[in-house]
């Protein structure tokens, strides 16, 4: 089935949490997840699990054919990790939820660029630790990294820093300066480094440069963590990796019971390892789709006169709107409560988004132009801060 061809009714008939939490008439644009058809690869590989009746205990790392083909894939977008240093893991919450545990000294805060995934902010929670947020700086068309702001988050010691890269919410792919200062400054308070790329196969022509790649340094401290969820659109299946390009902290893993490791799905397990063997013409299909989601509505926000609260991601299928301007106590809940479109609150995403919505923009186009439409007509009937009254306003107030 083409990308296109795929409805809400059939993403409604997949019976998930996606498009299963609101009523009918709300167009919902939260979960991050794709409105697509899975890759035929994927659907022919799972198919055959389920002939085989593959519902057992899956089969050890170690035994098993995905490291291998994990660690060329990992190679060919730049993370240098020999097969026996991949890892498997259920989902990579559990595998951050782990690294923090057993990587870092008890009791250290973690540091997190915000806006971020709101799933870190509670792994960090699960870990019992406390959560040091360091929000990033946004311009009129990026969003830049407060180096100060880390560097006092690194001081009054924090033992590791989540770093999301491309970034869930703003699709914000660091560049090559700032993962090196990043790294700089974790080599000088040695701090761990958990770098999360699982959205990086999602882009829109930007260098991806993992966060590994950068120096022999970065590359000890840190431990990267990765999966086909999001590229392809699998999270159900639960599998996930991480890549160890530390050889110690691959022993390390060894020691952790195996109660906390567990979960892996073999299902999802040959569904990985067809996506990232087979996936690929499938990928560049859903990319282009993407693409001209995301410029569809940079656009209809443009016409609209709203055009200043996106920046257009370079990476994954997250907008990033800022409502700021707009007198709305809880934007998320006045979008849905008034333009009938679920999105997700800035809130979420840290202490310093509330005033931000994330609209998940991977559903068919005129959905989207729907919900965009929407939204537009809803905010425009709110008044933005600062209006000047006309003399009519004034004088019938
Ligand atoms: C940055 C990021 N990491 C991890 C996940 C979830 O991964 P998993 O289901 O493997 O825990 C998501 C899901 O949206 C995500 O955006």
């Amino acid at each position: 089935m083409k990308i296109s061809d795929w409805t809400i009714d059939d993403s409604r008939a997949r019976g998930c949490k996606r498009w299963g939490v609101y009523p009918s008439s709300t167009i919902d644009l939260t979960v991050a997840e794709m409105d697509f058809p899975v890759a035929d690869p994927i659907l022919n590989a799972v198919q055959d699990a389920v002939g085989r009746q593959a519902f057992g205990y899956p089969i050890p790392d170690a035994d098993s054919t995905l490291p291998a083909v994990a660690s060329r894939w990992l190679g060919a977008q730049g993370v240098s990790v020999p097969p026996q240093q991949v890892r498997l893991i259920s989902d990579i919450i559990k595998g951050l939820t782990n690294a923090i545990r057993y990587f870092t000294a008890p009791g250290t805060p973690v540091a997190v660029i915000t806006p971020t995934y709101s799933r870190f902010l509670d792994a960090v929670t699960a870990a019992e630790r406390l959560i040091y947020q360091v929000p990033m700086t946004r311009t009129t068309d990026r969003y830049e990294l407060d180096l100060d702001a880390l560097e006092n988050a690194f001081k009054n010691g924090s033992g590791s820093l989540i770093l999301c890269n491309p970034v869930n919410p703003t699709g914000h792919v660091f560049t090559r300066s700032e993962l090196t200062a990043i790294s700089h400054l974790a080599e000088r308070y040695r701090v761990r480094v958990f770098a999360d790329e699982v959205h990086a196969p999602i882009r829109y022509g930007r260098e991806f440069i993992p966060y590994s790649s950068v120096g022999s340094r970065a590359a000890e401290h840190s431990i990267t963590f990765t999966s086909a969820s999001k590229a392809w659109n699998i999270p159900g299946l639960r599998c996930a990796f991480i890549a160890f390009t530390n050889e110690a902290d691959n022993r390390t893993w060894e020691r952790i019971p195996r109660a906390a490791k567990g979960g892996i799905s073999p299902l999802g397990m040959v569904a990985t390892e067809a996506a990232l063997t087979s996936g690929g013409p499938w990928l560049t299909e859903a990319i282009e789709v993407l693409r001209g989601n995301r410029d569809a509505m940079v656009d209809a926000l443009g016409e609209s006169g709203l055009g200043h609260i996106m920046i257009p991601p370079d990476a994954t299928y997250l907008a990033w709107l800022d409502l700021r301007e707009f007198e709305l106590a809880d934007a998320a809940e006045y979008l849905r409560d008034v333009a009938a479109v679920a999105t997700t609150p800035g809130g979420e995403h840290g202490a310093a988004e509330s005033g931000f919505v994330r609209v998940n923009f991977a559903t068919p186009r005129d959905v989207l132009l729907e919900a965009v439409d929407r939204m537009t007509s809803a905010l425009r009937a709110t008044r933005p801060r600062g209006t000047i009254l006309s003399e009519y306003e004034v004088a019938s107030h």
